[in-house]
């Protein structure tokens, strides 16, 4: 079949960020948008002629519309395949394992992540590479030119795909494999965890929620936490995906999912809880009556991983991302294995787990993984747990009190100010990276500065160099502040003041994490004039 070709505009491409490009739904449905985009990543690609890809989404508003659009368009292009999830359905780590196994070019992936779905709300296209991870900058940076140039695309006219039924059929001559979404992932984690005493565990009687936030987990979670594992019945809950996430913001922590916060902090609450995000890559952990920072969680996982088969030989190395605390570098430094700090956004992981370098990674704001596959993954990270817990036998709260005291605690919150007029959220951060030189030794609210820089890294893979990756401000006592620009944001600027401060073995380890942190908070709102900047310094939401 011969392709058509279709003059068009060159898009407001925007730079896709380290999770691809993110706009409001209609954005993407505007004629010739999506299409626009997506030949983009062809042509930025080197042409899609003979290659596969795998292809799925988080569920929201738009992703099955927006597949059969892409299926046309690499038809067009002349890909030998496409794999689909069924109903269009794939969590980014179960895309990421997909690519990996079968060997494809690369896939795309439909999601805005946490953000809310729906046709007023948002939605999002990522490419990832034939390593299953997120494109690195050299080919986002192709595609966006080629979003800010191109004038026309190709497609070809043919019926939609049915997405529902598993097989394979044809699109234009092009291969179209439509799979069960969950059957690799589950394939995949029985390498890495022990079912038979995961199965044992919950058979002890051993209780648990699992939320899934009416988004692309659910399906997983049901497979494996209630049919493999033999949880009871209605211990996955908002298991189906909706367009809109039953109207919810998919983003499993405190705020969001305050529903199962609420239940773990009462006196019914099941001995675990765990909620995902809206693409089943980030999670939340909540033991009984103890929710668990998420760089908690990595420094925990990263100190037990050994008790779970698929790492019983041990890490190669942790890393986190540089505003995450530093509570997994302690775990790094006892074992004696590599530690690394690396800009925020998965992408960064890539290279390090690529080189065998990282075993395990993390990200303050909910993302945890290992090499099994090239993202961050939240159901791998609940069995981790989960396995974990069957092995010591403990509960939640045990674990990380036996945990900070022998590493110390570091307390932890991210502070976001939303929606602020970029220029003032610019200026905030321009004021303070021309006085970080001069820092040092100054006092605010009674707190002196023992250091402050702008974070650059050097990947020590690749030897390439990220620069302007956030503003670090060390005070004295163990405490730091950080300061940056969200790169996911769809509204005006999101400022994210990332607090930390360390409280050593023998420290009180039991107070309120903004109580220990209020210190260091005082601190940086005086420090970065805050009330002058942005009209205000209460934050939007404090995870
Ligand atoms: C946010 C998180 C970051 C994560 C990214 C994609 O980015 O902070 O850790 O990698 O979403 O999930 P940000 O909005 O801060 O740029
Ligand atoms: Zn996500």
């Amino acid at each position: 079949m011969t392709p058509i070709t279709v003059e068009t505009t060159p898009i407001d491409g925007q730079k896709p960020g380290t999770s691809g490009l993110r706009k409001k739904t209609r954005v993407f449905m505007q004629p010739g948008y999506l299409e626009n985009f997506v030949q983009a990543i062809f042509n930025g690609i080197g042409g899609a002629e003979g290659k596969s890809f795998v292809i799925g989404g988080d569920g929201r508003y738009f992703n099955a519309t927006a597949i059969q659009t892409m299926l046309k368009m690499a038809a067009a292009n002349g890909a030998a395949k496409v794999i689909v999830g069924q109903n269009g359905l794939l969590s980014t780590p179960a895309a990421s394992n997909l690519i990996r196994q079968k060997k494809t070019d690369g896939g795309l992936i439909l999601s805005a992540s946490h953000n809310p779905g729906g046709i007023d709300e948002d939605f999002g296209v990522k490419y990832n590479t034939s390593n299953g991870g997120p494109a690195p900058e050299g080919i986002t940076d192709a595609i966006f030119a080629e979003t800010t140039s191109l004038n026309k695309y190709v497609t070809v006219e043919a019926p939609d795909v049915d997405l529902a039924s598993i097989g394979t059929t044809e699109v234009a001559g092009m291969a179209v494999e439509v799979i069960d979404p969950v059957t690799d992932y589950q394939a995949l984690m029985t390498t890495l965890f022990d079912f038979d005493k995961l199965r044992a565990l919950f058979a002890s009687g051993f209780t648990m929620r699992f939320d899934a936030m009416h988004a692309v987990t659910g399906p997983y979670a049901k497979a494996v936490l209630e049919e493999a594992l033999g949880a009871p019945a209605g211990t996955v809950v908002n298991a189906v995906p909706l367009e809109d996430f039953g109207g919810g913001h998919p983003d499993p922590n405190p705020v969001w999912a305050k529903e199962l916060m609420d239940l773990m902090m009462s006196d019914t609450s099941p001995d675990f809880g765990a909620a995902s995000d809206g693409d089943g890559d980030r999670n939340m952990i909540v033991g009984r009556g103890q929710y668990v920072t998420p760089s908690d969680s990595l420094a925990v996982l990263a100190a037990n991983a050994y008790l779970a088969p698929g790492y019983a030989a041990g890490l190669a190395g942790v890393a986190r991302s540089m505003p995450t605390s530093a509570a997994s570098d302690r775990v790094a430094e006892k074992l004696g294995i590599g530690s690394f700090e690396t800009p925020t956004g998965w992408k960064f992981f890539g290279n390090l787990l690529d080189a065998g370098m990282a075993t395990i990674c993390g990200e303050e704001s909910a993302g945890t993984g290992s090499n099994h596959v090239r993202e961050k993954d939240g159901l791998w990270a609940v069995l981790l747990w989960l396995n974990i817990l069957a092995e010591r036998r403990q509960s939640v709260a045990e674990i990380l009190t036996d945990h900070w005291g022998s590493y110390g605690r570091d307390y932890y919150s991210r502070h976001d100010y939303e929606a602020i007029p970029t220029d003032q959220a610019n200026a905030l951060v321009g004021s303070v990276r021309e006085r970080l030189s001069v820092l040092p030794g100054q006092s605010f609210a009674g707190l002196a500065v023992t250091a402050a820089d702008e974070f650059a890294y050097n990947d020590p893979v690749d030897g390439s160099v990220s620069k302007g990756q956030g503003l670090r401000i060390w005070f004295e006592g163990g405490a730091r502040a950080v300061l940056r620009l969200s790169g996911t944001g769809t509204e005006g600027a999101t400022l994210r003041v990332y607090l930390e401060q360390y409280a050593d073995q023998a420290a009180d380890h039991g107070l309120d994490a903004q109580v220990a942190l209020a210190g260091v908070r005082a601190a940086l709102v005086e420090l970065c004039d805050m009330q002058a900047h942005i009209g205000r310094i209460d934050p939007d939401v404090m995870t």
